[in-house]
């Protein structure tokens, strides 16, 4: 079919693609974008390795030792595009109000001005991929379509794995569905016979949140989130509005089923801010001393909460795989996902061995010792010697992995269950070397929407250069709320009042912080696997069976309260890691007032509320 503006463009749309406000828009974006051709998505096998091909023929990939890591592949990107960029990320809504002190926010028409020069031929020389998506099971309740236009055939390839990709996703849409417009380029267009680069991208980026018009503009980098358009910008940011609208939530939290030994099976949301270890949470494998426990991942990023007409909340994970960050992973940090990643992955930025397999930091503690020799994320050599005299990473310390759910052996069975789990516990963990104990259960809603609102992470100095500088990250979702972040406190408030009235018992809130460290410095807890015993005190919790006490922010278990089958931990080690401190806790609630203070525009008054019968506490 052709659109007046199309000029003889042909945009090949399929037959079976009958959604006419769908063409007319890719018909609008191929004017805009004048790419020299248009390509539609199936999702198939056939077409997933033509474009893998198609990228080893660019350079773009390496394909990896067939024997050692069968149908893998291994991207080197540009090394100025390597995470997604905060500080070019906006919500432009009407008002800036709305946007919120914590977004960067341009006022619409503006932005759309200033985007207009910029995608106007951005796509020449290249093609348009017309991606066809839908975050959660296709045709569950919980679930929503996107379409993605975007010249990169990496994305495309990434898409079919992250998300439920291809043909079947027109089905769903049918003449008049409803979808997120996401358009995505990566701002190199390419002259008449101009060579292309490995992996093309501008340094100007912009990444785009129209929140009333539900839509995505992306421009300028090929990485993770900024370009697999699915991911934090339509199933957070722009989720994130349409909960808000629509009664349910948008978040940044993995998904778990823990089944005890006599078979009860519970679900988890656990919110933890980026590299604080979801993934590795997901996929816990329970230690010694736990026999007959089981956890299970339904997702390991994004989740998306629907209250039930039973006034419970269910729960999908949108995506269909995982995005998630090698280095540090190894088959002591995450067995199941060292197992995950044995066949069928991109990898991006990590390092190649000679054998053609991939590597990075943390897999010596698997094999005892460093490769002698690698091609590191750059394409440069590395040697252990040239590690230690230059301090040269082997691989980025945002080198991804992408790869399918159903990769992980720990999978849920109910995970791609258009009904979604029912919720029994939210965990909200943050990053603290200090006053944060290692968990603690909110009395109530209140106090757990507080304790969330409040949460914070340390920098570490790779990524600021100044290491512990606590960050407040609220709900994990500093970076990815797509609206003013008190309004999202208040959204989070009225859904505990709504679930409340139903007489339903609402799910309990924990938060977590497994990195306090000791004098020497040093982290106490051991974490990984062993969080299964703080995970198990909240089910005993849940069952009423669980013993704790109250202290200043909630309730906490005695060393006693905790099962230590199996693990070495001192009754002082334990003391370390939930001693509450009140001078600390004094200094922290200073730092709650500075959040309050920047986020007061519709701070919901509870949160001033709860902070003051804290502070009586601590006074009394
Ligand atoms: C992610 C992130 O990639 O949170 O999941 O940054
Ligand atoms: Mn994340």
């Amino acid at each position: 079919m052709n659109h007046p503006a199309m000029q003889g463009l042909n945009l090949n749309a399929p037959s079976y693609v009958r959604n006419a406000r769908l063409i007319a828009w890719v018909a609008d974006m191929a004017a805009l974008c004048k790419p020299d051709t248009v390509y539609w998505c199936d999702g198939s096998e056939a077409e997933y390795q033509r474009l893998c091909q198609q990228l080893v023929d660019a350079g773009t990939f390496t394909k990896l030792n067939e024997a050692k890591r069968p149908n893998s592949f291994l991207a080197q990107s540009d090394p100025t595009d390597v995470a997604r960029v905060e500080d070019r990320t906006y919500i432009c809504s009407a008002n800036k109000e709305d946007a919120g002190p914590t977004n960067n926010w341009m006022d619409p028409a503006q932005m759309r001005a200033t985007l207009a020069p910029l995608f106007d031929g951005c796509m020449q020389g290249r093609t348009m991929y017309v991606v066809p998506f839908s975050m959660g099971p296709l045709g569950s309740p919980i679930a929503h379509i996107g379409i993605e236009l975007s010249d990169s055939p990496y994305v495309a390839v990434n898409m079919k794995i992250m998300t439920r990709m291809g043909k079947p996703v027109f089905d769903v849409l049918g003449v008049n569905g409803e979808f997120v417009p996401c358009v995505h380029t990566v701002g190199a267009p390419l002259a008449a016979g101009e060579k292309d680069v490995k992996w093309p991208c501008n340094k100007t980026k912009y990444i785009v949140h129209y929140p009333e018009t539900r839509e995505i503009w992306s421009y300028g980098s090929g990485y993770g989130g900024n370009a697999l358009l699915g991911k934090k910008c339509f199933a957070l940011r722009i989720a994130s509005n349409m909960g808000r609208d629509e009664g349910w939530l948008a978040e940044h939290m993995l998904i778990l089923g823990v089944t005890n030994p006599q078979g009860k099976k519970y679900h988890v949301a656990a919110a933890f801010p980026s590299a604080c270890g979801k993934t590795n949470f997901s996929m816990l494998v329970p230690p010694a001393g736990f026999d007959g426990w089981k956890v299970t991942t339904i997702g390991d990023d994004i989740a998306w909460i629907k209250p039930g007409s039973d006034g419970k909340l269910y729960a999908i994970n949108p995506e269909a795989g995982y995005f998630g960050v090698a280095p540090g992973t190894n088959f002591h940090t995450n067995p199941n996902c060292m197992a995950s990643l044995d066949k069928n992955v991109i990898f991006t930025n990590v390092a190649l061995t000679d054998d053609g397999d991939v590597w990075w930091e943390g897999m010596e503690k698997d094999s005892g010792s460093l490769p002698a020799h690698l091609i590191d994320w750059q394409g440069k050599d590395w040697t252990p010697q040239i590690a230690k005299d230059t301090g040269a990473k082997a691989a980025h310390p945002n080198a991804r992995f992408t790869v399918a759910a159903i990769n992980n052996p720990a999978l849920d069975s109910a995970w791609d269950d258009p009904k979604g789990v029912a919720i029994d516990a939210f965990i909200f963990g943050g990053r603290r070397s200090t006053t944060v104990p290692l968990v603690t259960e909110a009395r109530n809603w209140v106090e757990g929407v507080y304790m969330a609102a409040t949460m914070g992470s340390e920098t570490t100095a790779a990524a600021t250069g100044q290491a512990g500088v606590v960050r407040r990250d609220p709900f994990a979702m500093l970076p990815f709320a797509g609206y003013n972040m008190s309004d999202y406190f208040q959204h989070w408030l009225n859904m505990g009042k709504k679930l409340a009235a139903t007489g339903a018992a609402l799910p309990k809130i924990y938060t977590t912080n497994w990195f306090r460290k000791g004098a020497d410095g040093k982290f106490v807890w051991p974490g990984y696997g062993e969080n299964m015993r703080v995970l198990k005190w909240m089910i005993d919790r849940i069952e009423g069976t669980g013993k704790g006490s109250e202290h200043l922010t909630g309730v906490s278990p005695a060393y006693e309260d905790l099962n230590w089958t199996g693990l070495d931990f001192s009754a002082e080690q334990f003391n370390t890691v939930t001693s509450i401190d009140k001078a600390a806790w004094v200094k922290e609630l200073e730092l709650h007032a500075e959040l309050f203070k920047q986020l007061e525009h519709h701070l919901p008054k509870e949160l001033g509320e709860t902070k003051a019968a804290i502070e009586r506490r601590l006074a009394a």
